[in-house]
């Protein structure tokens, strides 16, 4: 058991306490119990005198949900710096890219692939991240994806099979859509929750990916879709057909695909990912238009080697904020209970009572800092399933 006390602000996403949507607690102390899920959370003053006198006091820190990063492609070869500044020179991005990090990863060996993901999601932790989902989609082969699923399961059990993020250049479409959905599906579904495609320019369209979602939804996956990112197509309004947990990217969207999404009263979340406008120096999504229509959101770092090479969740928390009009509560929800949602889990991205112990205290009273002050290490410490995982509280 852990008891912590001198919390400032607790922001525990718990609605049923009628503190509005964060939920928040001033003042408060919180109680993880033996089975490392949360026994306890009020003011402090009303803290049951059993669980007095052994507290950890965090002395006026905050503390909140760890965040839920529902889009992550953490299993590559290589880098692409030499891409990015040849972008930040004027050359524009494309989904092409993604074979220059399928070549790196068909030459990696599981060993490097792992050691890799383990890195990434070492650096998550340490800015807070205590849930990721990871997907494959740079082996683009039967065995490259089945062994990149393989090593996306040593760090996560929200494992997305990403077979259709390009064509590999030895195949055609075609013929590479009859793979996705026989073979390499057949090989990959055993250690994949969900199944993804990325529906846009240079990638699928949208006959392909509804071929590809519906083989997986047969195979028993859950679906998601990388959408409308790169321009305007109909990757949201299929998604929303499909039932999908999640639309990624939604950077281009109409009046239609908002009430798409909104008509689905939360069923299928827009998950966005701000630091792959930031990376790409393309326009930010209006997520205040989103969420006035009552989708939805998420926010997840898309950290991948290409187009947004970040785990920090506080950064994708600032650039929420400062570029695409959410409020400080809006995108610290979005990207805790938001990203559990757009994964369909309940028992995370919340400090409710019975939901796990995943959280983290920040160096400030407040979770406003971390929209307030950009780039900035605010996370002193990180609790995952009730344990001191990173950070410390000296
Ligand atoms: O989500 N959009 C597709 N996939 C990734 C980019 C992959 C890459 O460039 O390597 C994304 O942004
Ligand atoms: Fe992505």
């Amino acid at each position: 058991m852990i008891v912590i006390t001198g919390i400032s602000s607790l922001v525990t996403n718990d609605a049923s306490l009628e503190r509005g949507k964060l939920g928040i607690i001033n003042n408060a102390a919180l109680v993880v119990g033996d089975d490392n899920k949360i026994a306890w959370t009020g003011e402090e003053i009303n803290l049951p005198s059993e669980f007095v006198g052994t507290a950890i006091n965090v002395d006026g820190r905050a503390v909140i949900p760890g965040f839920v990063d529902s889009h992550t492609h953490l299993v590559f070869g290589g880098d692409r710096s030499g891409e990015f500044e040849a972008r930040m020179s004027g050359k524009p991005y494309s989904a092409g890219g993604i074979r220059t990090t399928m070549a790196a990863t068909r030459s990696a060996s599981d060993e490097s692939l792992a050691i890799n993901a383990h890195r990434l999601a070492k650096e998550a932790l340490n800015t807070g991240t205590t849930t990721l989902e990871v997907k494959s989609g740079y082996g683009l082969s039967v065995n490259d994806e089945a062994r990149s699923l393989k090593v996306a399961g040593q760090v996560t059990t929200e494992t997305t099979f990403l077979g259709a993020h390009v064509v590999p250049p030895e195949s055609a479409i075609d013929e590479y859509v009859d793979l996705v959905c026989g073979e390499m599906l057949k090989q990959c579904a055993p250690n994949a929750k969900w199944i993804d495609v990325f529906c846009d320019h240079g990638a699928f369209d949208v006959d392909h990916a509804r071929a590809i979602l519906s083989a997986g939804a047969q195979a028993g996956l859950g679906l998601r879709i990388h959408a409308n990112q790169l321009q305007h197509g109909d990757g949201v309004q299929l998604g929303v057909e499909l039932g999908a947990a999640s639309c990624d990217h939604c950077t281009h969207l109409n009046g239609k695909d908002i009430s798409a999404l909104a008509d689905t009263n939360g069923r299928t979340v827009a998950t966005l990912l701000p630091t792959a406008e930031l990376c790409t120096r393309s326009k930010f999504p209006d997520a205040r238009r989103l969420i006035d229509a009552g989708v939805s959101v998420a926010l997840a770092s898309d950290c991948n080697p290409g187009s947004s090479y970040t785990t920090s969740m506080p950064l994708v928390i600032s650039l929420a904020v400062l570029n695409m009009n959410m409020t400080c509560d809006e995108a610290v929800w979005s990207a805790t209970a938001g990203g559990a949602a757009a994964l369909r889990r309940s028992d995370i991205g919340n400090l409710a009572a019975g939901s796990h112990a995943d959280f983290a205290v920040l160096n400030s009273r407040s979770h406003i800092h971390l929209a307030y002050r950009p780039g900035v290490k605010l996370v002193d410490a990180v609790f995952a399933r009730g344990q001191l995982a990173a950070g410390s509280l000296r």
